[in-house]
């Protein structure tokens, strides 16, 4: 059959049309891009939204903000129902225990909390940083992750930290599903940001970039037909 794919909603305004209606289940989606174009508020609207429909999501911080800032950050949006944190929505920080952890130890413990929590969003923001912890055994731990993640039958957004020059961390873009790169650009002397879905795997997903605007009433929504 065409598409019976199980697909989970990105609780984003405007990306689900744009993905033949949300993420294929299970699946590893990267969202990608520079420092504070919206990576976290992204991810923390699949876990709400999911949260909404009574599903569990599972949000591991790794070593850029603490779990308590995020919370506090996202407390400023309207739109995100606080009292799902703790029950329906549950911060992990393993931002300690990559410092001395191996790339088992820490399969292990991801592998111990989805089972624990029995989550079906998974969220590591972002995961680019562990890269300096592994050196070589970040790849092989990038495939060994993605592969646990999928077992378990979840989505999981992996986020990304775009260095300048770069477009994507490509390590992470080849082992998973999914890629979603979110960018600044100049136009007309103003900043603006963009959305663009590189690939999506067993999905015709519309390509080119999508304007987006992060407001507090909202949050991170994709406006339709701008370019
Ligand atoms: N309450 C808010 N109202 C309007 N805009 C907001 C609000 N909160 C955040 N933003 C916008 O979102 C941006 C940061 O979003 P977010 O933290 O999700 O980005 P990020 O990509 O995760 O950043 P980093 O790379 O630092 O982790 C802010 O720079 C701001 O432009
Ligand atoms: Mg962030």
């Amino acid at each position: 059959m065409a598409d019976e794919m199980e697909r989970l909603c990105s609780g984003v305004d405007g990306v689900d049309e744009l993905i033949e209606g949300g993420y294929p289940y299970p699946s590893v989606i990267l969202v990608a891009g520079p420092a504070g174009t919206g990576k976290t508020t992204f991810t923390q609207q699949f876990l709400f939204a999911g949260a909404e429909m009574g599903e569990i999501g599972l949000y591991f911080t790794t070593l850029s903000e603490p779990p308590q800032w995020v919370m506090h950050y996202m407390s400023n949006f309207k739109h995100l129902n606080k009292s799902h944190i703790g029950k329906n929505v549950i911060f992990c920080d393993i931002g300690q225990m990559l410092r001395k952890a191996s790339p088992e130890e820490i399969l292990a413990f991801i592998d111990e909390e989805v089972a624990r929590t029995m989550a079906q969003r998974v969220v590591i923001d972002p995961i680019t940083v562990i890269k300096e912890f592994l050196g070589n055994d970040y790849r092989p731990f990038l495939f060994d992750l993605v592969n646990h993640l999928k077992n378990w039958r979840a989505v999981s957004i992996l986020t990304g930290e775009v260095e300048p020059n770069q477009l994507y961390p490509s390590e992470v873009a080849y082992a998973s599903d999914g890629v979603v790169l979110l960018t600044y650009e100049e136009v007309e002397g103003a900043r603006r940001k963009y959305m663009e879905v590189l690939k999506m795997r067993g999905t015709n997903h519309r390509t080119g970039k999508q304007s987006f605007v992060i407001t507090k009433e909202d949050g991170f929504v994709v406006l339709s037909g701008t370019f």
